[in-house]
């Protein structure tokens, strides 16, 4: 059986968390493939409401395997705390499995996050802070302490203090910070690491395994195309390697890359982004505080407002490409019910010029202005609707044409954040 992947195609919070949940029916395996606790993913399902880190979505069904991939960066305190969450409100964690080549998030990673962002200044990127970024730096500058290694108590003493007294030289000489303790980082973490032992195994081995016997496997990305390291807007980007992309999901799962057949990808029905960067459908008006308000958007991780405007067709159609999407999910569409006119941008002008294609410069994304598409509204609540033809015709229209300009059929459109609240117009997976 292939596998199949559900990748975010804007800039994060496009609502993978819900549709994984919704799709984890149908698979054995839910694995998360990238990233860290700077993903926040929000299903709401039978047993309330949950706002996950690092958990993969299919955590909630009792006969699913749930993987944390070797690509994702594990903060083992704030695993633990979410595991023990979710064990309080009845959900068992019995069933996840963590890499043993995942790479460990470290007291000094949210340290230095948070200087470089002060340093940078007027040109701060809008990290999360939860130290992601750094730990990925570490990872590919060959610093890091993995999963494998916390759990190796001689083996992690050892490694720990090897790294830390460099850590240290670099948070007092670099950044004037305090060093850390060996002892408090060593004595903490290596708690840590005996808590989490029971899970940590070869989860490659066993994804694997699972694909070879024909079971259905459910790839969970985070964050969204737009925030890759190499095609989003950098460097306004996460540092996660590997990629958030869909060819991401076989290196940070550990499988080859024939074995993935299915790319779902995930758009919010307008646009939205949190932290720093060029988002060229922004609204700075009344409309764009009307979707934020309509729809709460307000960031999983951080609570920060995030920035709202039209659906831009042209950054979508991009990363539909980059990403092979085979299936086109479309998120809260019942946030656009009462607005009169509806807009999509579909081509930006730039320097006198019209540009149809996604910029790599993201100082030439800033400049680009959007040249909308105007849908008129549907006026009418559509959160009880489930099916395509009961939907009201402006809403149809709108969706076949985002369909057409993303290159890929919508397959399923949310209609609310309840797990039933969803159109399914064809299977995804
Ligand atoms: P970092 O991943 O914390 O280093 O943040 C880098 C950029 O990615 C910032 O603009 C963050 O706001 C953004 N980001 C990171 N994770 C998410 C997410 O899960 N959703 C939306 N934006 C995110």
């Amino acid at each position: 059986m292939p596998a199949s992947v559900v990748i975010g195609g804007q800039w994060g919070d496009e609502g993978k968390g819900r549709i994984v949940d919704l799709l984890a029916r149908g698979a054995r395996v839910v694995a998360r493939y990238s990233a860290g606790n700077n993903a926040g993913h929000t299903v709401i399902n039978d047993r309330g409401t949950f706002a996950l880190r690092l958990v993969p979505a299919g955590i909630f069904y009792d006969d699913k395997d749930c993987v944390i991939g070797n690509g994702c960066a594990i903060n083992p305190i704030a695993l633990w705390e979410e595991i023990e969450g979710l064990k309080a409100r009845g959900v068992s964690a019995e069933r996840l499995h963590i890499s043993d080549r995942a790479h460990v998030v470290m007291p000094w990673h949210p340290l230095i996050d948070a200087a470089d962002e002060r340093l940078r200044g007027p040109f701060a990127i809008g990290t999360t802070g939860r130290g992601i970024g750094p730990a990925f730096v570490d990872k590919a500058g060959r610093a890091g302490i993995r999963m494998c290694d916390l759990i190796d108590g001689a083996g992690f003493r050892e490694r720990l203090r090897i790294i830390l007294e460099y850590k240290n030289a670099v948070l007092e000489k670099l950044y004037g910070l305090e060093p850390l303790s060996f002892d408090a980082v060593y004595n903490e973490y290596r708690e840590a690491g005996e808590r989490l032992l029971p899970y940590v195994t070869d989860t490659s081995l066993l994804v694997q395994e699972a694909l070879d016997r024909g079971d259905e496997v459910l790839l969970e990305g985070a964050q969204g195309a737009l925030l890759d390291l190499d095609f989003g807007t950098y460097e306004f980007v996460t540092s996660s390697v590997p990629s958030s992309t869909a060819a991401g999901a076989a290196v940070g799962v550990g499988i080859g890359p024939n074995r993935i057949n299915r790319v779902a990808g995930v758009y919010k029905a307008y646009t939205t982004r949190v932290g720093n960067g060029p988002m060229p459908t922004e609204l700075f008006d009344e409309e764009g505080e009307r979707l934020r308000n309509v729809g709460r958007e307000y960031g999983t991780v951080t609570g920060r407002p995030r920035r709202c405007g039209w659906f831009d067709a042209v950054a979508a159609r991009f990363t539909a490409r980059l990403n092979g999407v085979t299936s086109a999910v479309v998120t809260r569409l019942d946030v656009l019910d009462a607005f009169p006119v509806i807009r999509v941008c579909t081509a930006y002008q730039v320097d006198g010029a019209e540009l149809r294609s996604f910029p790599a410069n993201t100082t030439v994304l800033a400049r680009c202005t959007p040249v909308y598409e105007d849908f008129p509204g549907w006026e009418t609540p559509t959160s009880d609707v489930r099916r395509f033809a009961d939907l009201p015709a402006n809403a149809q229209a709108y969706l076949r044409r985002l369909g057409e300009l993303l290159g890929a059929p919508v397959d399923i459109i949310s209609v609310g954040p309840e797990r039933d609240q969803c159109i399914q117009v064809r299977p995804v997976v």
